[in-house]
């Protein structure tokens, strides 16, 4: 069977940044900027960013790359007949975890868009929020519909799915997220917003800073979980890998940016404090829509609906990469055709999905570990799975791949992928363990 490609470097670097411009960009980094020191933070991300989490992206995309096959089957290449390939399912496992709550949040950003559409939130939004997470029936909707809309493109395939979804969205979500930006830079009193998210306070950095820092890298960047590996064996041989780690890099953390600048300087003007996570985009913005509705009505509901559309897109851009990780998987290694592997991954995610959506309401009582399940289903996968994930393929990169090779295509990242990347991947293993 002839492997599909992505046509050149540009829609290389598109879809890799679709997979890495989601959720994690909009509601985490900006606060967590804010609250950790701000352009302290930014640069100690930076460093982070470079000095780990770009050499965990070349170790995953040249595994990719050189084996052209999808993440276990990749693994098994490099390890055959070893018993430690079988840590590789923790990578195919790992995406479809998040995918199944991932979609139950995309699920409420569809829900958010139509609200906006249909008429704009009430005068009770903040306690909307909570009603509507803990209802049963329609959160499973939504859901049902942004897992449809995820399968749709991945139905579709490399080419005219994933490619061109990715190649169409990428540059249309920097336009919406600048003209919010813009918007909300003018607002009276955004000043402020961008003193919180900029202003350098080195009394907020510390140990724990770093450790945010690199968090924040690895799941913005989708590092450990096989999504990078899996595009890039989509890659042609002459793809160049440097400028690909870079470019989604670089364009990541561009959109974090825009989206601290787009969210932050509004809630400074509305005069409330920051929250992080779902309660930022999903209480704090909304109350700003409801204000601002008072004296702009049409604005307001403008700015709403480019602004829940954009998470939408985001979103989806990165739901598609987890979903077709472990359709590669059962297309290469277990024979399916891509539109059974849809099926199938679409029915186990939709499960552990309404699962988790429950959780919020009538399965809120179930607690694993004191976390219900869509908490624990986070925790496991951001805290240890993608750790471990990160920890194989550098492993398999630095000690496994073909030394000459691997020098030629990543220069002076390779001093780190064999020799610092490991270490340092185990103590963040080490410290979320204890
Ligand atoms: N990087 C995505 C985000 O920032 C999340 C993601 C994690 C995507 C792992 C794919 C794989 O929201």
């Amino acid at each position: 069977m002839d492997r599909e490609h992505f046509s050149n470097d540009i829609t290389v670097i598109m879809a890799m940044a679709g997979s890495a411009i989601g959720l994690g960009n909009i509601w985490r980094f900006p606060y967590m900027a804010g609250q950790n020191g701000g352009a302290a933070f930014i640069v100690i991300y930076i460093f982070c960013a470079v000095l780990l989490a770009l050499p965990i992206f070349l170790s995953e995309a040249s595994i990719g790359k050189y084996t052209q096959s999808g993440t276990f089957g990749a693994i098994e290449k490099l390890l055959p007949g070893s018993k430690l390939r079988w840590l590789g399912m923790i990578t195919v496992i790992s995406p479809l975890i998040i995918l199944s709550y991932y979609s139950v949040v995309g699920g409420w950003s569809i829900k958010y868009l139509y609200v906006s559409l249909a008429g704009g939130f009430g005068e009770d939004v903040a306690s909307e929020y909570g009603r509507l997470v803990s209802s049963p029936v329609i959160p499973l909707v939504c859901h049902t519909l942004f897992l449809l809309l995820t399968s749709g493109v991945v139905l579709a395939g490399v080419k005219s799915g994933i490619e061109r979804f990715n190649k169409i969205s990428i540059p249309v979500l920097f336009v919406l997220i600048v003209i919010i930006a813009v918007y909300s830079l003018t607002l009276p009193g955004s000043a402020a917003g961008v003193e919180y998210l900029l202003k350098p306070d080195f009394s907020n950095v510390g140990p724990k800073t770093f450790i945010y820092a690199m968090g924040q890298s690895f799941f913005s960047l989708s590092l450990g979980v096989g999504t990078v590996l899996t595009y890039s064996s989509y890659m042609k041989k002459d793809a160049g890998l440097m400028k690909t780690g870079f470019g989604t890099a670089f364009f990541d953390l561009l959109f974090a940016l825009i989206a601290g600048f787009a969210i932050m300087p509004a809630v400074f003007a509305a005069g409330i404090e920051p929250g992080s996570g779902p309660g930022l985009i999903f209480e704090t913005l909304p109350y700003i829509f409801v204000k601002m509705g008072i004296t702009l009505p049409f604005l307001s509901r403008l700015i709403s609906i480019l602004f829940f559309l954009t998470i939408v897109v985001a979103a989806l851009t990165s739901s598609i990469s987890m979903l077709e990780t472990g359709v590669a998987y059962l297309n290469e290694e277990k024979g399916f055709s891509r539109k059974k592997a849809v099926t199938v991954l679409f029915a186990l995610t939709w499960t552990l999905g309404a699962l988790c959506s429950l959780s919020f309401g009538p399965l809120s009582g179930v607690k694993i570990f004191g976390l219900n399940i869509f908490s624990f289903c986070d925790a496991l996968v951001s805290n240890f799975f993608m750790v471990m994930g990160a920890l194989l393929f550098v492993y398999l990169a630095g000690w496994r791949m073909d030394e000459g090779q691997m020098r030629k295509e990543t220069g002076a990242a390779y001093f780190f992928i064999r020799y610092v990347s490991p270490f340092v991947i185990f103590a963040i293993f080490l410290s979320n363990l204890l």
